[in-house]
């Protein structure tokens, strides 16, 4: 009897589920998954072979504008080699270009049985590698993300950051070591760290760093202003408690809280501020917070005595830790990165990190584009018969910047960092 080709039909959904298990049995590496197959035969491009009452193949397609893709030609064992495989590419095509396609793709394990493919019209791309990974964020928390103002960040941010390697390292140890593999960890006997405290003089890339982790454990990131929280109906306590308790339905997450002294500062005075019912909601909320696996609250400040003493005792937090000034490297590199690239080459890199010892990140980005600006009002302005004067900055611009430019962390401040490290530091 001839092998007929029609569309699918749900009723089909059987036999289809039985052919994929005899496959699967043959050990037959689908690269679709079945829940992608079926959905496609419901929703796309689909075509069966039937002999007689048999159902002996598919040809499952799904477009992607002008590109179709075959997510599934599957034949029945008792069929093979009798040319069914391309008919039904060629069934399918058909249908598929009614929806506009001009190229039909597919990919196959690479096991060398796809002469049907090559049969077919459909040339082997070798060179091409398959790459996968999961998404992080599951339609429904990306609506709890977009409430919370959460977001996914880039995944390379823990890459971007220059220097630090000491900052690097121990948070690299303590923090994404036992939460990126909670069960490992667990062999260890070690409790994945829940609380962080970030704490540093202004710029020094603490911001930087928490968005940093959460890029590497590739879990959301929340950040929450107390200052939008005030605003709240329920006061800036009551949001706060909302905020928590809405991350608690994602899986992941990292919260974030900047400048922490302003909701956490030292508890004195009768009557009490109007912060203190703040700093005593978020004493209250961090044990809840530490209940639930899967989070991490980082909070940073540049100014951790005035912290509540309450806040920093053992048990709410597991590590508190010094952010400090930017060390060789990283001046180096935010250094390149302000300036022209064209210029770079002939820049003397080694002079200007030496000269900027004490700077901050911010303040070499305020020298850099300060250089940038003197660099461009001499050539226009000044420029003569002088011709040695190139046409962007020069390392000369840029001496002359970190000279013009006043460290935002004084020796005191950094006398007192110091101090603090001792005193309140916990690695
Ligand atoms: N190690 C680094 N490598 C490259 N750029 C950095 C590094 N550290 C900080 N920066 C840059 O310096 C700037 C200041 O960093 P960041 O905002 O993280 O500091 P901060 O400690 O949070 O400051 P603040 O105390 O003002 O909140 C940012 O533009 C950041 O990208
Ligand atoms: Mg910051």
């Amino acid at each position: 009897m001839a092998v007929r080709y029609r569309n699918f039909q749900p009723v089909d959904t059987d036999s289809l589920l039985t052919l994929w298990d005899q496959a699967r049995t043959a050990g037959y590496a689908p690269v679709y998954s079945l829940a992608e197959v079926l959905a496609s035969c419901n929703q796309d491009h689909a075509i069966t072979a039937s002999d007689g009452d048999q159902i002996v193949g598919f040809a499952v397609g799904r477009t992607a504008h002008e590109q179709g893709w075959v997510v599934l030609l599957m034949v029945s064992d008792t069929h093979q080699g009798q040319g069914i495989g391309g008919r039904l590419l060629g069934e399918l095509e058909i249908d598929m270009a009614k929806a506009g396609i001009t190229k039909l793709s597919m990919l196959v394990a690479d096991d060398g049985k796809s002469g049907v493919l090559e049969k077919a019209g459909f040339a082997d791309l070798k060179h091409l590698k398959y790459f996968e990974r999961e998404v992080s964020v599951s339609e429904k928390e990306r609506e709890i993300l977009t409430n919370l103002g959460g977001r996914v960040l880039a995944r390379d941010l823990w890459g971007k950051i220059a220097g630090m390697k000491n900052e690097k390292e121990m948070l690299e140890r303590r923090l994404v070591l036992p939460l990126a593999d909670s069960r490992l960890a667990e062999t260890f006997g070690v409790e994945p760290p829940k609380a962080i405290v970030l704490f540093g003089p202004p710029g020094t890339g603490k911001t930087t760093f928490a968005k940093a982790v959460a890029s590497r454990l590739d879990w959301p990131f929340i950040e929450v202003f107390p200052s939008r929280l005030a605003g709240d109906p329920s006061g800036l306590a009551g949001g706060l408690r909302e905020v928590f308790n809405t991350v608690n339905e994602l899986e992941n997450g990292v919260v974030f809280i900047d400048e922490v002294e302003e909701i956490a500062s030292k508890r004195k005075g009768d009557p009490p501020s109007p912060t203190q019912g703040v700093t005593n909601e978020l004493l209250k909320l961090i044990p809840a917070f530490r209940e639930k696996p899967g989070h991490l609250l980082v909070v940073a400040t540049n100014y951790i005595r005035a912290l509540d003493d309450a806040f920093l005792r053992h048990g709410r937090f597991d590590y508190v830790i010094p952010i400090g000034l930017p060390d060789e490297e990283a001046r180096r590199s935010i250094w390149g990165r302000y300036i022209p690239a064209t210029a770079l080459p002939n820049i003397d890199l080694d002079e200007l990190v030496s000269r900027s010892a004490g700077f901050s990140p911010a303040d070499i980005e305020y020298a850099a584009r300060k250089a940038s600006q003197r660099a461009l009002e001499q050539s226009v302005y000044e420029a003569q018969a002088d011709t040695s004067e190139s046409s962007t900055t020069a390392t000369h611009h840029y001496l002359w910047a970190i000279g013009d430019t006043r460290r935002t962390v004084s020796d005191e401040i950094i006398g007192e960092f110091e101090q603090d490290i001792k005193s309140v530091g916990r690695l």
